[in-house]
């Protein structure tokens, strides 16, 4: 991924993250989805009064690039700041297992996962580190 693409993820995460639907844990995420074509799709942790109802914005933005047509990534930025919860932290914001798994079916291993704190403050991880020895169905990609 070049220095253009990365900015342009970053940004975007950060822009779409004002739309977080997240009244219960206080947790504000946003998700820049790279497809190997230069498409960015977005997405948000969208909350539930049923809490496992809810979805996380990865998965938002990874179903919102498929039901476009789109099935090769090249990279997602993920963002999270917590609003108004002392319990939460400000770490880098990671994807959770779940997520890892959702990124392994449509991602090869150099697919990379930018946490960005701040334009300038992220970290960048391979799909290889963050979920090695994944679940394949068959070791199949449709
Ligand atoms: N969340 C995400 O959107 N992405 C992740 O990878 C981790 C967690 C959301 C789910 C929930 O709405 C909130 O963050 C707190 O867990």
């Amino acid at each position: 991924m070049n220095d253009l693409d990365r900015d342009k993820l970053i940004e975007a995460a950060f822009e779409v993250q004002k739309n977080a639907y997240a009244p219960y844990s206080g947790f504000y995420v946003g998700a820049a989805l790279l497809t190997e074509d230069g498409t960015v799709f977005t997405g948000t942790n969208v909350e539930n009064s049923s809490f496992p109802v809810g979805v996380c914005a990865e998965r938002s933005a990874f179903a919102a690039a498929v039901s476009s047509g789109h099935r090769k990534f090249t990279a997602i930025c993920v963002t999270g700041e917590r609003k108004n919860n002392p319990l939460l932290g400000s770490n880098y914001c990671m994807p959770c297992g779940m997520c890892r798994q959702f990124m392994t079916e449509f991602c090869d291993q150099n697919f990379e996962i930018i946490s960005a704190k701040s334009k300038t403050d992220y970290q960048i991880n391979k799909l290889s580190t963050l979920m090695p020895g994944a679940f394949m169905f068959f070791g199949t990609t449709f």
